[in-house]
């Protein structure tokens, strides 16, 4: 499919979305959130596809929601149409596993959206940051949310007050992001941890998404009876049977996504 905000493609049973809108540093505009909202859709029905990577350019992964296109309208304008409600948030409702490979700047709507995938790669050259406030506005899209469940209050206040970024060492050790990866390494890294997790029994990398999904959603009460349920639906498949004769067998498994 054709898009001109970002490029979409498979390589095995990975779905790959770019952001790419490089004259400004892919800066989220309307049409890019639609275009990112349609390719996941086709990834997400697309049975063949078993994980999906978002990224951007070496220099940015996003430079935040576009500025400009914000710049003129009212708050009667952004209250109407529920400004970023509904496809800006797509990632956040993808029930297969989405990885976001960080590299250069991940900014304001940026640093959100890298936060609404599953889990966060980062570039050496990564900088994450919620400078809204210099704008004289606060983070839209989940930013005062997420990331003060990522890294804490303290870090999370500090960055929204201020807008200052945090390069990718500082993100790992806050636990923003997973692990970093040289740049020139990025791209090959989150296809292949993304082609390890779509070899895996669709259904129950699900089920394992909902259930850590989960923690962020409930009390811990709650949580565990969520998981220790889901737990127990897992020996309802065939894949769970797959797997465990698989490792008595000492064999490779082979899983249906049953
Ligand atoms: N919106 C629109 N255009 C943007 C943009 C944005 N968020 N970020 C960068 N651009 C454009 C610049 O205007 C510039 O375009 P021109 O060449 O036409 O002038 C081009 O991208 C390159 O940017 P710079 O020349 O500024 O590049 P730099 O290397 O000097 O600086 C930067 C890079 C520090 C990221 C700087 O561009 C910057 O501060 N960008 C804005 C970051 C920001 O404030 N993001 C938050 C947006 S608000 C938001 O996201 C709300 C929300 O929660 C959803």
């Amino acid at each position: 499919m054709a898009y001109s905000n970002i490029v979409a493609e498979t390589k095995g049973a990975v779905g790959i979305i770019r952001l790419d809108r490089p004259k400004a540093l892919n800066a989220l505009c309307a049409e890019l959130f639609k275009e990112l909202a349609e390719a996941l859709d086709i990834f997400e029905a697309d049975e063949d596809i078993g994980a999906i990577v978002i990224t951007g350019s070496d220099r940015a992964f996003a430079a935040g929601a576009d500025i400009l296109e914000m710049q003129p309208q009212t708050y009667m304008d952004v209250y109407k149409s529920d400004f970023l409600s509904g496809g800006p948030e797509r990632i956040s409702t993808c029930r297969k596993p989405v990885i976001a490979a960080v590299a250069g700047y991940a900014l304001g709507g940026g640093c959100e959206l890298a936060m609404m995938c599953d889990f966060i790669l980062a570039a050496d050259n990564a900088q994450f940051g919620q400078p809204e406030i210099k704008l004289g506005t606060i983070p839209g899209l989940g930013g005062t949310q997420r990331l003060t469940r990522f890294v804490g209050k303290s870090k999370a206040m500090e960055m929204c007050l201020t807008g200052r970024m945090m390069g990718a060492e500082e993100a790992e050790r806050a636990g923003l992001v997973s692990r970093i990866v040289p740049l020139d390494g990025l791209m090959d890294e989150a296809v292949k941890v993304a082609g390890e997790i779509a070899k895996l029994s669709k259904p129950i990398v699900m089920m394992a998404k909902e259930s850590v999904n989960k923690a962020y959603e409930t009390t811990l009460r709650e949580g565990i009876m969520f998981e220790r349920r889901i737990f127990h639906s897992t020996f309802s498949t065939e894949d769970q049977k797959e797997g465990m004769s698989a490792f008595a067998e000492k064999r490779t498994p082979e899983f249906k996504n049953r």
